[in-house]
């Protein structure tokens, strides 16, 4: 197992009518901006259960984040944050809105002229402005990370931000928020969680019998829950389950003390970036051909995943470790996710190289938990999954 410090400072408030529990966390003294996306809170009631948590607050409103945050949108909200003398930020939506809602809260107290640098020159937030989020929708993990993805429309770049100054200080997970969610973003949400898993447990073995168990106890309760929730997001017991599953998938604690590797989200999100593809379904494309390419050094984790995951005992580790990628690919497909490109856009040619350029002109010469996974490996590791 390899050393490790783990502080994790968010609050979480989690089960049935939580959302009521709002006053408790943010001071009355408080300016607050409450954040929001594209409208579904107004339509499914939870910005009433909001309003009327915060009955008493000074509040102004933001709406209209998009998914996948957008900076120019972001920066209309930070004009807001300034110019209303704003103190506190609440964030209610899913990783979009929450993740925007970081930027906000590293921007708001930035000194530099151009926030985007925060993102471009991997400015890491020791302190933000204080928030809490509202969780609508299971996913991310955003809830209880110091991670955000923020996109600019105008260059169409994707990238990330953190540091310890971006944890929400609360997050209510109240799962009978899961009830109005279609189905599309259900599946997204199991994908997601389900790939942040892998992306910190499909490494080499360290002998870290813990977390392995703590990420294949994710990966199972994913795959128990998923026909319910899918079929009926209003039966709470599995939305619970599903819900604190991806909390849990990105919240720091499986990934200590353990290699990581992050390769398919670095890859998933020129995809974002460049088509526009659901975030989740841009890993189901690429967690495939990225198995599949780097076989030989993930081998020995891909059969345990085979064995304790999917119950597939026999055969040599490598046929373990084929199958157990069928069975990953499989449970994609049973979400009706697809995972080639060429089932989401006709105009790929070329991606593969695109995206080494862009990782070339980064500096990102060395992807994966051994830093071996090189630009020209991301070239074919795109190509195989056209
Ligand atoms: O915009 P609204 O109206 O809120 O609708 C949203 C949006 O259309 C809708 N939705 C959310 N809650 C709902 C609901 N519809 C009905 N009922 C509800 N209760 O769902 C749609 C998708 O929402 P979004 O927030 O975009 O989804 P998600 O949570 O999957 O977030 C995706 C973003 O998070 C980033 C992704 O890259 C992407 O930009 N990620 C953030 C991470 C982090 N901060 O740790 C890690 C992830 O790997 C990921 O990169
Ligand atoms: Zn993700």
């Amino acid at each position: 197992m390899l050393n490790f410090d783990f502080k994790n400072p968010t609050k979480i408030i989690f089960g049935k009518d939580t959302i009521a529990k709002l006053a408790e966390e943010i001071p009355s003294t408080e300016k607050v901006l409450l954040l929001y996306g594209g409208g579904s809170i107004l339509q499914n009631g939870i910005y009433d259960q909001v309003k009327a948590a915060l009955e008493n607050y000074d509040i102004v409103e933001f709406g209209g984040i998009p998914a996948n945050p957008e900076y120019e949108v972001l920066l209309e909200a930070l004009k807001i944050i300034k110019s209303e003398k704003i103190t506190y930020l609440l964030a209610v939506g899913g990783g979009s809105v929450i993740d925007g809602t970081k930027f906000l809260s590293s921007a708001a107290l930035y000194e530099g002229d151009e926030p985007w640098d925060i993102l471009a020159k991997y400015i890491r937030t020791e302190k933000g402005m204080p928030f809490g989020t509202v969780l609508t929708m299971p996913a991310t993990g955003s809830e209880m990370n110091s991670g955000a993805v923020v996109t600019k429309v105008a260059t169409h770049e994707k990238l990330g931000m953190g540091g310890p100054g971006l944890f929400p200080q609360f997050s209510i997970l109240d799962p009978q928020v899961i009830q109005s969610i279609p189905k599309r973003q259900l599946a997204n949400g199991i994908t997601d969680a389900f790939t942040h898993v892998m992306e910190q447990y499909m490494t080499y073995p360290t002998q870290a019998k813990l977390q392995d168990r703590f990420a294949e106890s994710i990966m199972q309760t994913l795959v128990e829950v998923a026909p319910t929730i899918i079929e009926n997001p209003a039966y709470y017991d599995a939305a619970a389950n599903y819900m604190w599953c991806c909390t849990m998938a990105l919240n720091g604690l499986i990934q200590k003390g353990v290699p990581t590797d992050w390769a398919i989200h670095g890859i998933g999100h020129e995809l974002t970036a460049m088509y526009g593809i659901d975030h989740a379904r841009t890993l189901a494309i690429i967690a495939p051909s990225h198995y599949r390419y780097n076989f030989e050094s993930k081998k020995e984790k891909l059969a345990q995943f085979g064995e304790r995951v999917w119950g597939i005992t026999t055969g040599s580790t490598e046929e373990k470790a084929t199958k157990a990628i069928e069975r990953m690919e499989s449970f994609f497909h049973s979400l009706d996710i697809n995972t080639k490109l060429s089932e989401y856009t006709t105009e790929f040619a070329g991606t593969a190289e695109k995206i080494s350029d862009r990782f070339i002109q980064r500096g990102w010469l060395g992807l994966g938990e051994h830093k071996a996974v090189k630009p020209d490996d991301v070239v074919k590791i795109v190509e195989m999954s056209y």
